[in-house]
C-alpha cells in the first residue's frame, strides 16, 4: 500500500575522494550508477565542515541526478540559503555537532519548535519537501507535525546499534510505533541510518516506511565487490 523507495546516500565515496585531495572516486558517478542499479533517491549530507561532500557536488547533482535528490543539512541560515539557491526535491533536517562522526542522535523538533517552524516555512516556499530527522518518539512526530513537516525519517541507529536480540526488539516495536502514528498524523515516514545487510529487512518490513535511506554499508559492500576487479586491472597495467 506504501510502497518502498531506496535512497543511496553518496556521502563516503566523498569522504574517500577528501582523504587525498584527489578527483576520484566522484560522489556524482557514483549516484549515476546506483540510479542505474534502480536506487529511488540520492541522498546526500553537505556538512558545515565539508568533510565529504562539497558545494560543488551538491551543484552537479542538481544537475545529473534524475530519480530525486534529498540533501541531509543543519537548520542553519548558511544551509537554508545554499537550499533555497539549489533547490533539492527535499531536504532532511539533521542535527549536526563538528566533533561528531556522524550524525549521532534525531533532532529536538519540540524544543526548537519556533525556529524550526521558520525554517521549514522557508524551504517549502522554495518548493522543497522537508523531512525532520528524529528519534521514533512520539512528541517529536507531533511537534514535526506542528512545525508543517511533510514528511520525517525515522533514526534507526539505536536499533542497529543494539547488542542483544531484546534491546534490538524493543528499538523496532518503537519504530514500528512511530511509522504507525507518523502515517496517522499525514505524514511520510522514512527510515535511516546504520541500516545493513544484516538489520534492514525487519525495517523494510514495515509497511508504514516509504523510504529508506541507506549509505555506510552500500558502499563499504561496493568497495569489496570491486576489489578483485581493481587488482587484476591495475596488473594489466604491470605486467
Ligand atoms: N539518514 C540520515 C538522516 C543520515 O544522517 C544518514 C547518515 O548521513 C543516513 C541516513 C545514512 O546512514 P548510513 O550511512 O549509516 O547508512
Amino acid at each position: 500500500m506504501y510502497g518502498k523507495r531506496l535512497g543511496v546516500n553518496v556521502d563516503h565515496v566523498a569522504t574517500i575522494r577528501q582523504s587525498r585531495d584527489t578527483l576520484y572516486p566522484d560522489p556524482v558517478f557514483a549516484a549515476m550508477l546506483a540510479e542505474r542499479a534502480g536506487a529511488h533517491q540520492i541522498t546526500i549530507h553537505l556538512r558545515e565542515d565539508r568533510r565529504h561532500i562539497q558545494d560543488r557536488d551538491l551543484d552537479i547533482l542538481r544537475d545529473t541526478v534524475q530519480t530525486a535528490l534529498n540533501l541531509e543539512m543543519a537548520a542553519s541560515p548558511e544551509m537554508v540559503e545554499i537550499a533555497v539557491q539549489v533547490r533539492p526535491d527535499r531536504v532532511t533536517l539533521v542535527p549536526e555537532k563538528r566533533e561528531e562522526r556522524t550524525t549521532e542522535g534525531g533532532l529536538d523538533v519540540a524544543r526548537e519548535r519556533k525556529r524550526l517552524k521558520e525554517v521549514v516555512a522557508e524551504l517549502r516556499k522554495a518548493g522543497i519537501a522537508v523531512s525532520m530527522f528524529i528519534e521514533p518518539d512520539p512528541l517529536q512526530l507531533e511537534a514535526s507535525k506542528a512545525v508543517g513537516a511533510d514528511a520525517v525519517e525515522l533514526h534507526t541507529g539505536r536499533y542497529c546499534e543494539a547488542t542483544t536480540r531484546e534491546e534490538a526488539e524493543r528499538h523496532l516495536e518503537s519504530i514500528r510505533r512511530a511509522a504507525a502514528h507518523g502515517v496517522e498524523l499525514g505524514l511520510e515516514v522514512a527510515a535511516g541510518h546504520g541500516l545493513d545487510f544484516t538489520n534492514v529487512e525487519p525495517i523494510a518490513a514495515i509497511e508504514e516506511i516509504s523510504e529508506l535511506n541507506i549509505g555506510h554499508s552500500i558502499i563499504a559492500r561496493a568497495i569489496l565487490r570491486g576489489m578483485e576487479e581493481s587488482v587484476q586491472e591495475m596488473l594489466d597495467l604491470v605486467y
